[in-house]
């Protein structure tokens, strides 16, 4: 509760004034039948035109009133849900950007669309009705019980039978209809993952002509959702009508009771009157108790499901980090009998008993076939994962004892599969360092190899880029990957694979930049390549999670078998080639 307290608390005034102006709606919704019941009766009773009259004014104050009423109690429900909701869209949304690369795959990114759009939207729906209706329903509820068991108390001795029957049938509604709606929304959820996998990847489906597949895909994921929809929304279609038939049944034994006492001269005919419109209100607001109850168990639904972002912990943090105002320095990089698995569980590591160091200002490659571990061995410098065993210690510390921000600003990373922005290619790059002036943006860019190429465009670094960086080659992509890690200044740069589209004519000469301009970096390079990194200071050869060899290109090419495998078979193929 105090959880969703914090996002009432800064619009309280709103959530006090909505529920206090329906309590004048309903106090005038009760009052009118009596008014109107009295303009009937003074038809028998003779009463004077006067009094009419004045009756009659009362209820266009009434009615005034009660407009009053409904139009603020809208405004003010509407304004608490809606800034309700955004702040709590956007601690959520805080919540998600904290989260580490294990917690997002927890979770899968189509759910957490879910839960931050359709979910907190069921959320802000609750909290409206909550204060439309909460007061307005139970409120009018009981003054229709109180008036209709003042006009006649013999009368309403039928709700002791209705009431409870109606009772026991929301009982049975909350019951059937709260798992139906969890179903439901985990529906929405697959959905949801369906169609973002389906949108990311249409160029994939398109070339290997998978559209039926997928198209069949969606269409049963819709379906699901579509029959779990229809199944909750019986429970509420049930509903309706059965209250409905409650009322009439109820109206018509009014009618016959009330009617003969009527005749017999026991009851005015204007009480009858307003007592039907009682009994008509009753049960109408005791259908919406009903609704209140669906919707709160659809909106408690969406509750546990937003609570449970929030309340995820991020699994890689700094909050007991020990150097938290440290920067990274130099950029000396140490590992230290380095274990790691992705699955905790597992008994194969993905990486085993690492240790090698890495000095200030050295290039280092790494090199491995594909699948020994090599993202994985650079992605523990940034935290992107933690150690299972072992350390990490970058200018002496161990990663864990920085703060995360200090951390990952100190190294500049071009990821395997790396995207850009839409926006132009000017502030693609500005988005590294949003400090970069014009200059600094062209100079890294030259050293990427990308000023070139992107000054050959007609509209230069103004060029817009479409969704990811699709109107452009695999190698431009990569050459502006670059320059954006590289406007960070960051005292560690970890290139993974990122030259792998590029020629090798260009590649050397983004080599060439990187050792006369950038010397002072420290330098990872993954590469596929030995061309890539055979001029390194140092090779670190992996295999199977394992370091097998580590040495300069001709060490490696004298003392290491694995290395030597990598190069013939990469040479006779260019032999061949030739
Ligand atoms: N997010 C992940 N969750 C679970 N397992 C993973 C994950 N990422 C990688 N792996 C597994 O860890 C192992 C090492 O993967 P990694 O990406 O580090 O290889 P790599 O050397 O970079 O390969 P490549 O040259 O193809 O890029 C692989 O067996 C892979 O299946
Ligand atoms: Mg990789």
């Amino acid at each position: 509760m105090k959880r969703w307290f914090k996002y009432v608390k800064p619009h309280i005034l709103y959530f006090i004034l909505g529920p206090l102006c329906m309590i004048v709606e309903v106090v005038g919704e009760v009052l009118m039948p009596r008014f109107f019941g009295s303009v009937i009766n003074s038809v028998n009773e003779n009463m004077g035109v006067e009094t009419v009259v004045g009756i009659c004014a009362m209820m266009v104050v009434t009615a005034l009133l009660m407009m009053a009423g409904g139009v603020g109690g809208a405004y003010f429900g509407a304004k608490a849900s809606v800034n309700f909701a955004s702040d709590l869209r956007g601690d959520v949304y805080k919540k998600i950007q904290s989260f580490s690369f294990a917690n997002v795959d927890k979770f899968e990114t189509g759910s957490l669309v879910t839960r931050l759009t359709n979910d907190i939207t069921q959320l802000q729906n609750f909290v409206n009705m909550l204060l439309r209706m909460f007061l307005r329903s139970p409120g009018m509820l009981i003054g229709a019980l109180i008036m209709a068991i003042i006009l006649s108390p013999s009368l309403s001795i039928i709700f002791a039978v209705m009431i409870p029957v109606v009772a026991i049938g929301i009982f049975a509604v909350v019951r059937i209809g709260f798992p139906r709606f969890s179903k439901m929304q985990k529906k929405i959820d697959a959905l949801n993952t369906n169609v973002q996998e389906n949108l990311t990847n249409v160029r994939v489906i398109k070339s290997f002509v998978r559209e039926d597949y997928q198209k069949e895909k969606f269409f049963t994921a819709n379906r699901e959702l579509k029959n779990s929809a229809i199944s909750a929304l019986q429970v509420m279609i049930f509903m309706h009508p059965m209250v409905m038939l409650f009322m009439n049944v109820t109206t018509v034994l009014v009618l016959w009771v009330g009617g003969n006492q009527v005749v017999a001269g026991g009851m005015a005919i204007g009480d009858l009157t307003a007592f039907i419109t009682y009994v008509t209100q009753i049960l109408m607001s005791l259908m919406m108790v009903v609704m209140i109850f669906m919707t709160s168990s659809r909106a408690l639904a969406s509750a546990k499901r937003i609570s449970e972002v929030l309340d995820e912990v991020p699994d890689i943090n700094d909050y007991s980090a020990a150097n938290k105002d440290k920067q990274i320095e130099k950029g000396k990089i140490e590992f230290k009998n380095v274990a790691f698995r992705y699955y905790k569980n597992s008994t194969d590591a993905v990486l085993d008993n690492i240790s090698f160091t890495i000095e200030a200002g050295e290039t280092v490659g790494i090199i491995g076939s594909t699948g020994c571990g090599k993202t994985t061995l650079v992605s523990l410098i940034p935290r992107f994962y933690d150690t299972d065993e072992g350390s990490v210690y970058v200018d002496g510390i161990d990663v864990r004892d920085y703060s995360l921000k200090n951390l990952r600003e100190g190294i500049g990373m071009v990821l395997q599969k790396n995207v850009l922005f839409s926006g132009t290619i000017y502030d693609n790059i500005r988005w590294g360092n949003d400090e970069a002036d014009v200059d600094e943006i062209e100079e890294f860019c030259d050293y990427a190899q990308a000023d070139t190429f992107v000054k050959g465009f007609s509209e230069g670094y103004q060029t817009e880029l479409e969704q990811g960086g699709l109107n452009l080659s695999g190698g431009q992509k990569q050459r502006l990957c670059i320059a954006r890690a590289l406007v960070k200044k960051p005292k560690i740069l970890i290139l993974d694979d990122s030259t792998s589209a590029v020629d090798t004519a260009t590649e050397s000469k983004i080599k060439d930049a990187f050792s006369n301009k950038l010397s002072g970096m420290t330098k990872i390079i993954i590469a596929q390549r030995i061309s890539s990194v055979c001029d390194a200071d140092k090779i670190v050869v992996l295999d199977e999670g394992k370091v097998v060899g580590i040495g300069t290109h001709a060490e490696l090419m004298e003392k290491s078998e694995e290395y030597r495998e990598i190069y013939y078979s990469q040479n006779e193929k260019k032999e061949a080639n030739n």
